[in-house]
């Protein structure tokens, strides 16, 4: 029996050139190097540049991707980008990207699930494809979350990044086994009841504002491991795929802590771990296609290799997507 499935051809990411460190932030707010490592494991973050917009970081993503699976813009006929920080309320920015490269075709559109938007938009783009609505596909998280910070709230403003990153996913037959190449399994949970937790306290229908992002860090905290790890254990009973079986872990990248107490609890090892939240801090939507291109880049993930992703963010939403590269 075959099955269709979205195999990865390829992926990339882009970093907006300033690094912005913990020494400078402390500088400008009360905090220091030493409580934000201590607490998140964040050194340092990307900003983007003046004019800079979210759909530029996405474009450059994009290419880089494209250019990594080898193959042309013009193939591609849908585009899902996973963002909360739009260019503008509308457009959506996906037909940003998808001017940008050149593309009139297919559809493009953006996907809002916060911190678990690339999670979410894998999972609209898998199942395009596996209907055969759509033959190629790109998927980008991409943000400017300094935008949206409150550059005086030393709880937040020090643990967000800017950046972008992408996958080229294409609909293949695959012979329908457990060792198929492609995406095997996505699982999507949302719950509103936590809608105050984690919010912008702007927006064009209730203040007309853009507003700034808000955040009671320690219930977010104590609601992450849970969440994240009952959809991963939703993952593992999909596939029969376990802690030992899989190669990769590569989760959103909020906080050290918060991904080390998941591992723990799953019993992931520390070496499968994907970790760059010290390097970006937390760019939402974006964090695990540029976590996913890191490891790919330097080698850590090789065709074949069993990665795993899940994310958690405001909404609250969580996810999580098992693929073979
Ligand atoms: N520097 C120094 N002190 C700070 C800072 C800072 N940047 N931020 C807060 N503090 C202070 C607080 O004012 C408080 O001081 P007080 O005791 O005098 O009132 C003290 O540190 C403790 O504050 P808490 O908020 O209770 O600190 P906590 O240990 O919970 O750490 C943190 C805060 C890092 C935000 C933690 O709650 C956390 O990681 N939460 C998860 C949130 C998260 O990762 N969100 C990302 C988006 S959601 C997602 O992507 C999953």
């Amino acid at each position: 029996m075959t099955a269709i499935r979205s195999v990865v051809l390829g992926c990339g990411s882009y970093l907006p050139q300033r690094v912005l460190t913990n020494a400078e932030l402390a500088a400008k707010v009360d905090t220091s190097d030493e409580w934000i490592v201590q607490r998140t494991g964040i050194r340092q973050r990307h900003i983007a540049a003046e004019g800079e917009f979210t759909s530029h970081l996405a474009i450059n993503a994009a290419r880089a991707a494209l250019a990594h699976a080898g193959v042309d813009a013009q193939s591609i006929d849908l585009i899902v980008l996973a963002t909360s920080t739009p260019d503008q309320t509308f457009p959506a920015t996906a037909v940003a990207v998808q001017n940008g490269l050149g593309i009139n075709h297919g559809a493009a559109f953006d996907l809002q699930a916060v911190c678990s938007g690339f999670v979410f938009a894998l999972a609209s783009a898998d199942n395009f494809l596996r209907t055969g609505a759509f033959k190629r596909a790109l998927v980008i998280g991409a943000e400017t979350f300094s935008r949206i910070l409150d550059w005086n709230d030393r709880g937040t403003c020090v643990l967000f990044g800017d950046g972008a990153g992408a996958v080229v996913l294409e609909a293949q037959a695959q012979p329908g086994t457990p060792s198929d190449r492609g995406v095997l399994t996505t699982h999507l949970r949302s719950d509103g009841r936590h809608k105050g937790k984690l919010y912008v306290d702007g927006g064009p229908s209730s203040t007309q504002t853009v507003g700034h992002l808000r955040m009671e860090g320690r219930e977010v905290f104590k609601h992450a491991v849970g969440m994240i790890t009952d959809v991963i254990v939703d993952a593992f009973n999909a596939t029969g795929a376990t802690a030992d079986s899989i190669d990769w872990f590569v989760p959103h990248q909020a906080n050290k802590r918060i991904i080390d107490a998941s591992a723990h609890k799953l019993h992931i090892a520390p070496q499968k771990v994907v970790l760059t939240v010290d390097l970006h801090g937390n760019t939402s939507a974006a964090s695990i296609p540029l976590a996913l291109a890191v490891a790919v880049n330097d080698g850590r993930v090789k065709k074949g290799d069993l990665v795993l992703f899940e994310a958690m963010g405001g909404g609250f939403t969580w996810g999580s997507a098992l693929l073979r590269w």
